[in-house]
C-alpha cells in the first residue's frame, strides 16, 4: 500500500469534464467519450483508494445536464445503469461505501432502485467514502436546506436566531464528512458550474486543460503535488498559519 503523503486531502471533489471533447477529437460519437470517461472513473476511485484519501465526490450529471439532447441522456441513463450493475460488488469488495446526493426521483424507477441497493449494500463499509453526484446541483442544494429549516421554524422546533453556518451545514448533503479539501475540474474550463457551492468556500481549486478520459493516476498525482504545495489559512495570515507573529 502507497504510504500516506505529509499532506493529503482528505476529501476530493472532481467536475469529470471533456468526455465529448476527446470523443471529436477520435472522430468518435460521444457515447464513446462517455464510455472511455466510465473507465477513467472506475481507475480513478481505485487510485483515490490507493492513495487513502478519504472521500471523493464525483459529478457525474447535474441538474442541467437534462438539458442535452434527449439521445444523450438516455445514453448517460443506460450507462449509469451498466455502471451500476458491473461495478457494484466489486466496489463492495474493496471496502467502498457508495452514496448518490441530487434530486434523484427524477429518474426512472429502476435505477433509482440500483442506487438504493448500491447505498444499502456498501453501507457500513468502512474504507473509501465515494459520493455520486446525480441531477445534483449546488444551489439546489442550499435551498433543500433551507426548506427543511424553514419547516423546523414552523413546526416551532427550531428558532431562527437558531440558524448559524453550522446549523445549516447539517441540512445539505454530505453533511456527515468533512468539507472537500482539494477541488480538480479536467476539461480546461475553469468554472465551479454550480456543484457543491456551500461546501467549496475554502477548497482549493484544481484546473486542467486534461480531457477526462485521459485523466489517469500520475494526473490525480500532479493534483495531489498541487494540492501539498498550497498553504491553507482559511481567513488567517500566512504568519498565523506557519506559528510565526500574529
Ligand atoms: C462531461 O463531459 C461529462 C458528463 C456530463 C458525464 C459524466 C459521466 C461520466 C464520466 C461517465 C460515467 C460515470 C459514472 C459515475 C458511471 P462533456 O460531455 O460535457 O464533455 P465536453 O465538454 O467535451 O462536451
Amino acid at each position: 500500500m502507497t504510504e500516506p503523503r505529509e499532506s493529503l486531502p482528505r476529501h476530493v471533489a472532481i467536475i469529470m469534464d471533456g468526455n465529448g471533447r476527446w470523443a471529436r477529437q477520435r472522430g468518435k460519437p460521444r457515447a464513446s467519450g462517455h464510455q472511455a470517461g466510465f473507465r477513467t472513473t472506475r481507475d480513478i476511485v481505485e487510485a483515490c483508494g490507493k492513495q487513502q484519501i478519504e472521500a471523493l465526490t464525483m459529478f457525474a450529471f447535474s441538474s442541467e445536464n437534462w438539458n442535452r439532447p434527449q439521445k444523450e441522456v438516455g445514453l448517460l441513463m443506460d450507462l449509469f445503469l451498466r455502471a451500476l450493475k458491473s461495478e457494484v460488488s466489486k466496489l463492495c469488495e474493496n471496502n467502498v461505501r457508495i452514496r448518490f446526493i441530487g434530486e434523484r426521483s427524477a429518474f426512472q424507477p429502476k435505477l433509482r432502485q440500483e442506487m438504493d441497493n448500491a447505498e444499502a449494500l456498501t453501507r457500513d463499509n468502512t474504507g473509501l467514502k465515494l459520493a455520486i453526484a446525480v441531477n445534483y446541483g449546488g444551489r439546489w442544494d442550499i435551498v433543500n436546506a433551507a426548506k427543511q429549516l424553514a419547516v423546523q421554524v414552523r413546526e416551532g422546533t427550531l428558532e431562527p436566531e437558531q440558524i448559524d453556518i453550522d446549523t445549516f451545514s447539517q441540512h445539505v448533503s454530505l453533511s456527515e464528512i468533512t468539507e472537500p479539501d482539494l477541488f480538480i475540474r479536467t476539461g480546461g474550463e475553469k468554472r465551479i458550474s454550480n456543484y457543491l457551492l456551500w461546501h467549496l468556500a475554502y477548497t482549493e481549486l484544481y484546473f486542467t486543460d486534461v480531457l477526462w478520459p485521459d485523466f489517469c493516476e500520475a494526473e490525480l498525482i500532479n493534483a495531489l503535488d498541487f494540492f501539498a504545495g498550497r498553504q491553507r489559512r482559511f481567513g488567517k495570515t500566512g504568519d498565523q498559519v506557519k506559528g510565526g507573529a500574529v
